[in-house]
């Protein structure tokens, strides 16, 4: 005799049904929300690239960090858009540059949120390059002292983890040596380990004021044609010391995600950046998709791939319906 017919359908029926066999859960513990700080006071500048999100001075931020640690959202990764740009990146390492003064201000206001940096030096070079320029080159044993300074003051200025993102070879050993020695030895690391050259950026670097101002950054990003590179990233960055790897961008990655997922038993996040998140907004405000439910599939989309938790400029739309 045949065997009965299997009917998938059967557990699709019951809206109760269909929870209890859910795989993959989305909730507010899994969001890190990223944002940018300017110098000023009352800067509240939307990006027009980016629907949504501000250019905010510190008092706004400290206001709005305050929401977002109400929300549950664990935690927010700084970026900062310097007084004025140099050609060593110099306010990137300054006692009382932007970010510097952004931890301090938001871990004085609400200690309990989660703050993670962003360690790289592009938002703060004249020519907008991740690292130190000599004869039209990007330098990459130059960079990593500057770096390793950069992640110290953070450090310094208490930020809770720093995620370096310049993609420079031998960054992680570098600042991890530097945070043992200024005995920040528990301060964890979480390396853009995977990072594409990717044109998902664009919003960001309009954002962020970060575009190079000559090149591109395809002699140290990765080429988004390759995927068993991105393991050896990934391995060179964990035994250098990496807490935590990254994969970005996220939704053209997915696979690259998996892989990790697969090959390394180590926490792994995925930033769903600018690029990915505007063609989303762009849609949705064109009535094209319905931006929600969008949202919400995208992110649990990436979840199922393999990422313990997103970077996304989603979390906090997203955390108030997840309630
Ligand atoms: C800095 C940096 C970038 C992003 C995060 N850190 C831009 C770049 O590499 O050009 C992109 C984030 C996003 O697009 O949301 N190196």
């Amino acid at each position: 005799m045949a065997h009965a017919m299997f009917r998938p359908r059967r557990l699709r029926e019951k809206p109760l049904l269909r929870k209890l066999i859910r795989e993959t859960v989305l909730t507010v513990d899994d969001l890190i929300y990223p944002l940018f700080i300017v110098h000023g006071r009352g800067v509240r500048e939307p990006i027009g690239s980016m629907p949504g999100q501000f250019r905010l001075s510190i008092d706004e931020l400290v206001k709005d960090m305050k929401d977002v640690a109400s929300m549950g959202i664990p935690g927010v990764l700084l970026f900062g858009l310097p007084a004025e740009k140099d050609p060593r990146g110099s306010e990137a390492y300054a006692e009382d540059g932007i970010v510097q003064q952004a931890v301090r201000a938001v871990k004085d206001v609400v200690p309990d949120l989660l703050v993670a940096t962003d360690v790289c030096l592009c938002q703060y070079t004249s020519h907008g390059h991740c690292g130190v320029v000599e004869g039209g080159t990007v330098r990459n044993d130059p960079t990593l002292e500057l770096l390793a300074r950069v992640a110290v003051s953070h450090a310094e200025a208490g930020a809770d983890m720093i995620a370096p993102s310049d993609m420079m070879d031998g960054r992680v050993g570098a600042i991890r040596e530097a945070l043992d020695e200024a005995n920040f030895t528990d301060t964890p690391i979480m390396a853009y380990s995977a990072k594409y050259a990717s044109s998902f950026y664009g919003p960001f670097r309009d954002a962020a004021d970060s575009a190079p101002q000559f090149g591109d950054r395809r002699s140290y990003q990765m080429d988004p044609a390759n995927s068993a590179e991105a393991m050896r990233e990934i391995a060179l960055d964990l035994d250098e010391g990496a807490d935590i790897v990254m994969v970005k961008p996220a939704v053209a990655y997915l696979d690259v995600v998996r892989a990790l997922r697969d090959a390394f038993d180590v926490p792994v996040a995925a930033y769903h950046v600018s690029g990915e998140y505007a063609m989303l907004k762009a849609a949705a405000q064109n009535g094209w998709l319905d931006g929600d439910a969008a949202a919400l599939e995208t992110l649990v989309a990436i979840k199922r791939a393999g990422a313990d938790f997103v970077l996304t400029y989603l979390a906090r739309e997203v955390a108030e319906r997840l309630g």
